[in-house]
């Protein structure tokens, strides 16, 4: 069948799905954008930096609240903006209390993840923990990345990760240009230290370059819109030759490389008695209780962590030294503290987080300000549902937009303001502590976190204690940040220079301790 023909009845079929959701006798959908026949308005979600829009939608429905939605649920006028089309229901969540009665206390509805044809079924990544369905197998995966993850377990990677940051900094003292490549690559050495005990060399020269490249293309790939494919499934079945086919093929041979590759790795070395400490080490020679096929699940599971650790984790630093560039005086405010907490003989260590509320403070807001995962991680309802007078049906694609809850408009700052003191009292309200949105939410907040959390702390702290950083001389800075699901600093310059020519002597010293 041609593939014209294909899309023909792909059509058809669509039309009649959307007619009949349209019929639903007493179903009152939430509010969206005016709808066209067939297409509903789902082509008004943007494929790129979607947050802004629909934060804006907020903001919209907002203002109507009251006049048009009066008998249902006006108090969540702007909360919610549906967009339906095609077949397709996506639903955005615009505030903490819809996504917290909706993810947290509905989670047996609101668990599983919306299907990508493409990136998930005909790539084969919708084998890993971030893009399961909330089923057996994502349990599996979940033990076990629990089991390596655990405030307790993650315990064991301080030194690493201390190493790392010294490493860090040490490179851009020698080459401070080119911060922005080193930042990045030593969010990837973490983890693939962290999860195959990986060294930097071996990382580098047989891992990261292959790893940065297919994160790239699945990040681009799980755009909403990002393939018609996604939009009508039944596309799926069209001939090789088709454009997305052949993309679809080349992103499976990527992402099957990915997690085989370092796992085989690991196997070898264990085989050899020569694997070091490592996560996927960990799990292999443990006995993990309920995880039928072992070796498939932590294949991955461990990849899973890759994927999803490293863009996050760089996203967040990377964003942290433009604030700096552009706030020297908080920059001074956090030196002073490590200063006087830590001294000026050693550099801070991650036990020394609890010491240093002003860099925390900081560092909250870093991810408030930008979030790394502005749209989180979509989720996809599992049957219907009512919500305050309002039908979602099953299938409908959830994105909790945690723009709009970091934007909030509260009396005291202005949200687009980069200001730490925001989150100094912690009996303060009005304010809600990124750390309870940023990492998600429910059953699938992120399992990593407390990982990332040192990681963040340890790479930012470092460099704040060693660097004075300051915007270039003589040109602009300019604040723009990637469209994609994970969203960092477009590249910029700035200028990085060690605030003394003892913590220059101090992390060279430092740095050549390290044992990775
Ligand atoms: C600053 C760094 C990080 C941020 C902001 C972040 C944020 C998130 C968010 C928002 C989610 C979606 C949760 C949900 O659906 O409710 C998530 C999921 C996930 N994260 Fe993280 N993350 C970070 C670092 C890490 C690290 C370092 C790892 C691994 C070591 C990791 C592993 C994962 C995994 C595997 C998932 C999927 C969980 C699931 O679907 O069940 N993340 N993360």
């Amino acid at each position: 069948m041609s593939l014209q023909l294909w899309a023909g009845c792909a059509v058809i079929l669509l039309a009649l799905a959307s007619y009949r959701l349209r019929r639903r006798p007493t179903a009152i959908f939430p509010p969206g954008p005016p709808s066209k026949p067939v297409v509903g308005n789902i082509l008004d979600v943007s494929p790129k930096a979607g947050w802004i829009k629909f934060t804006k939608y907020k903001d919209i429905y907002g203002e109507f609240k009251g006049l048009l939605w009066l008998s249902v649920a006006d108090h969540l006028a702007g909360d919610l903006v549906f967009f339906h089309g095609l077949g397709n229901n996506l639903l955005v969540l615009n505030s903490m209390k819809a996504v917290q009665d909706l993810l947290e206390k509905r989670a047996d509805i609101y668990s599983d993840r919306p299907a990508f044809t493409v990136v998930g079924e005909l790539m084969g990544l919708g084998q890993s923990m971030p893009l399961l369905n909330y089923n057996e197998e994502w349990r599996a995966q979940r033990k076990l990345a629990h089991h390596a993850l655990s405030p307790r377990a993650v315990k064991q990677y301080h030194v690493v990760q201390e190493d790392l940051a010294a490493l860090l900094s040490k490179q851009i003292l020698e080459d401070p240009e080119d911060f922005f490549s080193h930042v990045r690559l030593t969010a990837s050495r973490l983890i693939l230290s962290i999860t195959y005990g990986l060294s930097v060399e071996q990382a580098e020269d047989e891992y990261i370059t292959h790893a940065e490249d297919t994160m790239h293309m699945i990040s681009n790939a799980t755009l909403p819109g990002a393939f018609v494919c996604d939009l009508i499934p039944i596309l799926k079945y069209s001939p090789s030759w088709v454009p997305f086919q052949k993309e679809a093929h080349a992103g499976r041979e990527m992402i099957e490389r990915l997690v085989t590759r370092p796992l085989e790795h690991v196997k070898k070395e264990m085989h050899a008695g020569t694997a070091p400490v490592s996560l996927t080490r960990d799990l292999l020679s443990s006995e993990v209780q309920g995880v039928n096929d072992k070796e498939h699940s932590i294949k991955w599971s461990a990849g899973s962590l890759y994927g999803a650790g490293g863009e996050t984790t760089y996203a967040t630093v990377l964003t942290c030294i433009m604030l700096m560039a552009m706030h020297p005086d908080k920059l001074k405010k956090a030196q002073d503290e490590i200063d006087h907490v830590v001294g000026v003989d050693r550099l801070p260590l991650i036990s020394d987080r609890e010491s240093l509320p002003y860099v925390e403070a900081l560092i909250k807001e870093v991810m408030r300000w930008h979030p790394a995962l502005p749209l989180s991680i979509a989720r996809c309802t599992a049957k219907d549902d009512t919500y305050e007078g309002y039908t979602i049906p099953k299938g409908t694609i959830v994105m909790p937009n945690v723009w709009a809850i970091a934007m909030e408009r509260t009396d005291q700052y202005d949200p687009t303001a980069f200001v730490p003191e925001r989150f100094l009292n912690k009996k303060d309200d009005r304010f809600v502590d990124p750390t309870l949105w940023a990492f998600g939410f429910g059953r699938r907040v992120c399992p990593g976190r407390y990982l990332a959390e040192n990681s963040v702390f340890i790479l930012i702290s470092t460099i704040v204690a060693i660097f004075d950083i300051s915007l270039p001389e003589n040109e602009e800075l300019i604040v723009e940040f990637s469209k994609g699901l994970v969203s960092y600093p477009e590249p910029f310059k700035c200028c990085i220079t060690p605030r003394s020519a003892s913590k220059a002597s101090q992390i060279i010293w430092r740095a050549a301790q390290s044992t990775i």
